[in-house]
């Protein structure tokens, strides 16, 4: 079996904490969510792993190199234009064979992995077999429609009026039959070949496509709240280690990670936490919860609850709870006079200011 995993797309900045151009590399406790994918996928015992990339392969491909760091054989698969998901299915033809495989959309995270569904997959071996999730909203999603025994009888892709809230999560299991029906499909109202109508021919042709309701799905959807919490779930199941500097006036409490590299001084930080290397922490409080990555500088603050991505800096500014601070980010106290706020915040920015 292999695994396609899509990282293509185009390379979009749509906010500030899109901070690389590859939605696949946004960090989740200090990891791009695509590792988090390509792990599962070694876990599932698969080491053949193709990756489509578009306009941003370069920063995927410094990321993730030739696989070995993750157990994988990994070969690029361009793809001119993001042209749809079954359009990368017929990018990849060749590579892929007469081989059953995985497709794994790099920007989707599954808590707990893969390794349940490759293996009922193998054992059962339908034509194929989906994910679907539960969501509040499932208009901006693939939407399935289940019979009372729950086989799937359509599917619909970014419905205005959804008929389940069962949304399509990016992980699809496929024979080759998927190859014939990626070439009946038409350029959906959004211009793209949907892998969704792709199933849908399957289903019309009576193949066999099942599904499984899985919990503790994310994607980013800019939507903060979820972001912290996908990053406390991570957390919750962190191991302490502490392979940086931690001074004897710093106490570290429970599953706390401090990278190499980075350094902890006259501090004190409770798990689940992690701090990337280079950063440095002192005088500080960091609480349970919070992302630290590297390369940044927190001084004589508190922190709770939050995410600081790379090369960003806190001075002083007491404490801080349920934020996502983004790259190059300098967060310093005002000075006293006058009593203003003094501001700089990137398109779709969100701050709270006490008055
Ligand atoms: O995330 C789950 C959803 O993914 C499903 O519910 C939908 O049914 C499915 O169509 C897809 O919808 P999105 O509109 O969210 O997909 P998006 O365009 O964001 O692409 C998903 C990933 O695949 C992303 O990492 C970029 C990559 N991609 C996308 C396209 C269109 C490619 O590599 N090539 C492409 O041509």
């Amino acid at each position: 079996m292999k695994a396609l995993v899509l990282s293509g797309g185009a390379g979009t900045r749509l906010r500030p904490i899109t901070h690389t151009s590859a939605k696949q590399l946004v960090p989740v406790a200090n990891k791009a969510v695509l590792f988090y994918g390509l792990e599962s996928i070694a876990a599932a015992g698969i080491t053949e792993v193709g990756v489509i990339v578009g306009d941003t392969a370069r920063e995927i491909q410094d990321a993730v190199g030739d696989g070995s760091a993750f157990g994988l054989n990994v070969t690029y698969i361009p793809q001119e234009r993001p042209l749809g998901l079954a359009h990368a299915v017929l990018v990849a033809r060749d590579w892929l064979g007469d081989d059953d495989f995985v497709m794994y959309l790099g920007d989707n995270f599954i808590v707990g992995g893969i390794s349940g569904v490759v293996d009922a997959f193998r054992r059962t071996r339908p034509d194929a077999q989906i994910l679907l999730t539960r969501v509040k909203d499932p208009r901006p999603f693939g939407v399935a429609e289940l019979d009372p025994d729950g086989r799937v009888v359509g599917l619909e892709e970014k419905p205005r009026h959804p008929k389940s809230d069962l949304a399509l999560v990016g992980v699809y299991l496929f024979t080759p039959v998927i190859h014939d029906a990626v070439r009946e499909v038409t350029p959906s109202w959004r211009g793209e070949l949907e892998i969704t109508h792709a199933l849908q021919h399957l289903i019309d042709a009576h193949a066999d496509v099942r599904s499984t309701v899985i919990e503790g799905y994310w994607k980013d959807t800019g939507n903060v709240a979820d972001m912290l919490e996908v990053n406390r779930t991570v957390l919750e199941g962190l191991t302490r280690r502490i392979d940086g500097e931690v001074d004897e006036r710093s106490q570290t409490v429970g599953r706390v990670v401090v990278e190499e590299g980075a350094r902890i001084v006259n501090s004190r930080i409770v798990g689940p936490a992690v701090v990337g290397s280079g950063t440095v922490v002192e005088d500080s409080y960091v609480g349970p919860f919070t992302s630290i990555a590297e390369n940044c500088h927190v001084a004589d603050s508190e922190l709770e609850f939050s995410i600081v991505l790379r090369d960003s800096s806190i001075h002083g500014v007491g404490r801080i709870e349920s934020s996502l601070i983004g790259r190059h980010v300098e967060v310093t106290p005002a000075p006293s006079v006058p009593s203003a706020h003094r501001l700089v915040l990137g398109d779709h920015s969100k701050v709270q200011i006490h008055t």
